[in-house]
């Protein structure tokens, strides 16, 4: 198409060698790595778009029968497979000294053959797979850190203590979501950069440069099938907003889910909101739903650098220590006052249903 041809929009490769310009001493192996990873992208976007027609909906079929991930889910044909995509593309070039994801138990060594690099990633291959076969937007997950110094030394295998590094350390966060049109939002620890997919170039185009988060909404994303399993401050909240106009808030909110956080994210990213899995009560040998290392804190990064928040509930993600590759984690982020607010009733002594009428009398998510 002419509008294609004629665009002085930049590539993502443009992108990058342009920010690198400001690091004269930068190898240029985290720009070789980025690239590898927005290929990973671009070919997990084309198994995604050709669905069924390529034979990639439904479970995964192992030797054994179904296959579950460590996380005790069962794996879809395309989380699988874009695990398998993610691992070819960025595996090869010397830029990562090892790798983790949502869908390999332990640390993931670089071949032999390879050379070992500086850095190693960590990512959600496909973030909302339950949605893969309703044909509703999906997308990948990645956050980069930097190899502790030893490992870059002795080039020695990776072990899990490796990457249980607090978000504040990430080199970089981003990910790929795959909706009507394949974006790429990525964040350097300069701000959030948002790329389109141009189907005819095939290449990243900046299209959302410096994004930022409106500070206040009236729009939240919960799964209010888990009302009875909230902690008090997050019942507080919530009520809250369905009282709209006639309450506290004083305005009437909208609510959204997906259930495809980094959908979620993209949707706050361009319009503002708040997001919330917090911590539950429903099984409490899970902390959480999601995962701190491969969704909670790059999202986290990415949030915080458009002027968002990304929180525990409690305190902020990024300052959290993991204490596990797949360690499960309350979390809240979106428009900064939002989720200041959430924060702060988790800090307020728990009996505020008594100081909030709504909670006991007019509240839809009543125990
Ligand atoms: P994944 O597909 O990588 O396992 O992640 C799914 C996550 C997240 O994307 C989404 O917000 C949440 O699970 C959906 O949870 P519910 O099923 O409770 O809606
Ligand atoms: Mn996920
Ligand atoms: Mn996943």
């Amino acid at each position: 198409m002419s509008m294609t041809l004629r665009s002085n929009r930049s590539t993502l490769t443009q992108f990058l060698i342009e920010e690198r310009r400001r690091f004269p001493s930068a190898s240029g192996d985290f720009n070789a790595l980025i690239l590898d990873v927005a290929l990973a992208c671009k070919g997990i976007a084309r198994a995604v778009a050709y669905g069924e027609l390529a034979g990639v909906m439904g479970n995964h079929a192992a030797a054994d029968g179904g296959s579950v991930n460590v996380q005790g889910e069962t794996q879809k044909t395309l989380d699988v497979l874009s695990n398998d995509v993610f691992m070819q593309r960025t595996e090869w070039a010397g830029n990562l000294a090892g790798m983790a994801s949502e869908e390999m138990d332990l640390p993931y060594q670089i071949p032999a053959q390879y050379p070992r690099g500086n850095y190693l990633i960590v990512f959600d291959p496909l973030d909302g797979s339950s949605n893969i076969d309703v044909n509703v937007s999906v997308g990948s997950i990645f956050s980069i850190l930097r190899a502790p110094k030893d490992v870059m030394e002795s080039g020695r295998d990776v072990v899990e203590a490796d990457f249980l590094q607090p978000g504040a350390q990430q080199v970089a966060a981003g990910y790929a979501l795959y909706g009507p049109t394949t974006m790429l939002v990525l964040t350097v620890g300069d701000g959030v950069n948002g790329f389109t997919l141009d189907p005819n170039l095939g290449e990243f185009m900046l299209t959302h440069p410096k994004l930022s988060i409106p500070e206040d909404t009236h729009e939240f994303a919960i799964n209010a099938s888990n009302a009875r399993f909230w902690e008090a401050p997050v019942k507080r909240y919530v009520d809250e907003c369905l009282a709209g106009k006639t309450g506290t808030r004083g305005k009437d909110f909208n609510m959204r889910w997906i259930a495809s956080m980094v959908a979620e994210a993209h949707r706050i990213l361009m319009r503002g909101g708040v997001f919330m899995y917090p911590r539950d009560t429903k099984d409490t040998s899970k902390p959480g739903r999601l995962r701190l290392l491969y969704e909670a804190n790059p999202v986290g990064m990415i949030m915080e650098q458009a002027g968002g928040r990304a929180s525990t509930g409690e305190i902020p993600m990024l300052t959290v220590q993991p204490t596990g590759l797949h360690q499960r984690i309350g979390f809240v982020f979106g428009s900064k006052n939002e989720v200041e607010r959430i924060e702060r009733y988790h800090r307020e002594p728990v009996n505020v249903e008594l100081a909030n009428p709504l909670f006991a009398e007019r509240s839809l998510f009543r125990d």
